[in-house]
């Protein structure tokens, strides 16, 4: 039993649920969290080192390549049990809010509805000049493509370190995290803002916070429950109890 009954009860009477995941989430489902070393061919890059604008100016194919590198291994992964119990949880939810670091797209692959996505979706395209959002090219062999609209270069439709996050997006996730009954976070190192500000803001407006992950955080000292393991484990089994105590 991963919660007593006493501490189980107000989650399962919970009305309005927010949750923030991280890499973590998708760790087992094989995608490398971005603090792991890189393995193969990148072993040598830092995602700092990539992921940044200034990068993309300096070696646009570099960037390109190593995302098209990653959109690979995203389409040949799965959801795991972590995700599905995501899926499962806002079913019995009247207000469940996803909020996701993640670009993966695995939360909506297993189901989940309501997905806020704070650092975009690398399967989506955009344009490096213009900030479009671009769904086909013509392939000249060029990389990367450019814009069939401007000529710009084209690239993926995620937050880069240094840039600012999407709106609504961002307004959305606070307002989810100052409204809600219970906050989770899940496979999140808690280290990069603004993201890592919402279970705090969370607390600070009265929810319950619980975290998911199995090593300690800045938020593991301040979390109302701290339930340590891999979510794949963990989260399957507190939504199981979730659902045998809900009202
Ligand atoms: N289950 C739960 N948590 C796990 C698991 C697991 N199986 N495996 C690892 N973790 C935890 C790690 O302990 C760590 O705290 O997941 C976290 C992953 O941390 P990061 O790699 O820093 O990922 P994240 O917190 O999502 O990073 C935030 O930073 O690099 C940027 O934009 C990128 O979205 C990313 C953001």
């Amino acid at each position: 039993m991963l919660l007593p009954p006493a501490r189980l009860d107000p989650l399962a009477r919970a009305r309005r649920v927010t949750v923030l995941t991280g890499a973590g989430v998708s760790a087992e489902s094989g995608v490398p969290t971005f603090r792991d070393a890189q393995t193969g061919l990148w072993a040598n890059f830092r995602p700092e080192e990539l992921a940044t604008p200034r990068a993309f100016r300096h070696n646009p194919r570099l960037v390109w390549d190593w995302y098209a590198w990653r959109r690979d291994l995203v389409a040949r992964v799965e959801p795991n049990p972590a995700h599905r119990a995501l899926a499962e949880l806002e079913t019995i939810i009247p207000e469940f809010t996803l909020v996701t670091q993640n670009v993966d797209g695995l939360h909506q692959r297993a189901g989940s509805r309501n997905v806020i996505e704070l650092h975009g979706n690398i399967s989506r395209t955009k344009c490096f000049d213009e900030d479009r959002v671009v769904t086909s090219w013509k392939e000249t062999g060029e990389i990367p493509p450019r814009c069939p609209h401007c000529g710009g270069l084209l690239r993926p439709d995620v937050v880069w370190f240094e840039e600012s996050l999407p709106e609504p997006a961002l307004s959305q996730a606070f307002e989810r995290s100052t409204h809600c009954d219970v906050f989770l976070s899940v496979g999140t190192s808690t280290v990069v803002q603004p993201a890592a500000a919402l279970p705090f803001m969370a607390l600070e407006h009265g929810a319950i916070v619980v975290e998911i992950n199995p090593d300690a955080t800045p938020l593991t000292s301040r979390a109302t429950h701290v339930l340590p393991g891999p979510a794949a484990e963990v989260l399957p089994e507190l939504v199981r109890q979730w659902r045998a105590e809900a009202p």
